[in-house]
């Protein structure tokens, strides 16, 4: 079979990772999908920027077109960020019939029922693995692994920036602005950090974590959000004497048809498993009914991390491209059933 040809939106922090993989891994990849993935295009901002990596100048653009509307690009892997323009890019990419692959919470927090509409109109794959806890496989674990369960709870820990923040906080007594500014220079943090300092960013990946896990619409409107702005290194030393972690958690219960999200900053002791999770590590507890507990920890930012669960999303596009089945195994949740909120 001949190569899959794949349009990058973005090669920033998580572009260049996609870059890198796709190159060092060619073999591997090669023996998993049975032909090779070809870079096509990659859209950026700056044309003239330098990068840490080497792609041909050739394959750079300013022009999103010449991706979505590319004839001999089959699939769109979304990196940019941004929520209105990229919403535009994907859907035409979808009505293009391009499979699309995004790490992109913010989007599917927000649009995501309309985009996932509009991949099963079209018959495409569309996969945004890498949007929640980075490198962790957290969203195929619910709708595949865990599929045989009922869900009840999801708790921990999904914000790599706030995390990195909290930890050098509290364990070398690092002033707030100085941790931000190393969780931006390792790539952690949003292009604007306040979606991860205000708990926003948590916000977005409780509301897919519950949307999968449930399988019902949470909307971004229905998370109680509490950030880490006002929290000071005095409360962490004096929380650290009495021997407990402030960490930011994210809480999702389904109790009968109710359902609660929320994500606040919470002292943990410190003998809690959550509470030895630092810098830009996330986890994620998932009860169910039948499992019990299970713990998924790993990676929750950063290059390589986010690149390895695009990438494994890339794989299963292709697999199904191979066999022809694409639009067909779209990880989706089932919007029917209807929200109650503990008010009601
Ligand atoms: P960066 O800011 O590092 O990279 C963004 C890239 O997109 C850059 O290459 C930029 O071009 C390009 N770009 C941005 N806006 C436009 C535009 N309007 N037109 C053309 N090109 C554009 O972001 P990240 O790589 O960190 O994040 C990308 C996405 O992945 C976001 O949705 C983020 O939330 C998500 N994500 C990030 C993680 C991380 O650890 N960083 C982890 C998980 C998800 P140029 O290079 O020229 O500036
Ligand atoms: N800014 C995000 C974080 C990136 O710090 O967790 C990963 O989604």
């Amino acid at each position: 079979m001949e190569a899959i040809s794949i349009g990058l939106l973005g090669l920033g922090t998580v572009g260049s990772g996609v870059v890198k993989i796709i190159e060092n891994h060619q073999e591997k990849l090669l023996h998993q999908i049975g032909c090779p993935i070809k870079i096509n295009k990659v859209l950026v901002t700056d044309l003239t920027k330098k990068r840490d990596i080497e792609l041909s100048l050739d394959l750079l653009t300013t022009n999103a077109l010449d991706i979505i509307d590319n004839p001999n690009i089959d699939v769109v892997v979304e990196v940019m960020g941004g929520v209105e323009e990229t919403r535009r890019y994907l859907l035409q990419a979808l009505k293009n019939k391009k499979h699309v692959v995004t790490a992109n919470k913010d989007l599917m927090a927000e649009h995501g029922s309309e985009l996932l509409t509009a991949a099963a109109e079209n018959g495409c794959d569309f996969f945004y693995e890498a949007s929640v806890a980075g490198g962790i496989p957290i969203l195929r674990s619910l709708v595949e692994g865990l599929s045989s369960d009922h869900i009840t709870k999801m708790m921990g820990i999904v914000n790599g920036t706030t995390n990195y923040i909290l930890t050098k906080m509290s364990k070398q007594g690092s002033p707030y602005e100085v941790a931000l500014k190393e969780a931006q220079e390792l790539g952690y943090a949003e292009a604007d950090p306040t979606s991860d300092v205000e708990g926003l960013d948590a916000a977005r990946k409780m509301a897919i974590l519950a949307t999968l896990g449930f399988s019902m619409k949470i909307d971004l409107e229905d998370v109680k959000v509490q950030g880490i702005t006002h929290i000071t290194e005095e409360d962490l030393q004096y929380a650290k004497q009495l021997g407990y972690t402030m960490k930011l958690i994210g809480i999702a219960v389904l109790e009968d048809d109710k359902v609660e999200v929320s994500v606040q900053p919470t002292l943990l002791s410190d003998s809690h498993p959550l509470a030895s999770v630092n810098n830009e590590f996330n986890a994620v507890y998932v009860y169910g009914e039948a499992v019990g507990e299970t713990m998924f920890y790993g990676p929750g930012a950063g290059s390589l991390p986010t690149a390895t669960s695009i990438v494994a999303d890339l794989v299963v596009v292709m697999k199904n491209m191979v066999l022809g089945v694409n639009g067909k195994r779209i990880i989706t949740p089932q919007h029917e059933k209807k929200l109650k909120k503990p008010a009601e």
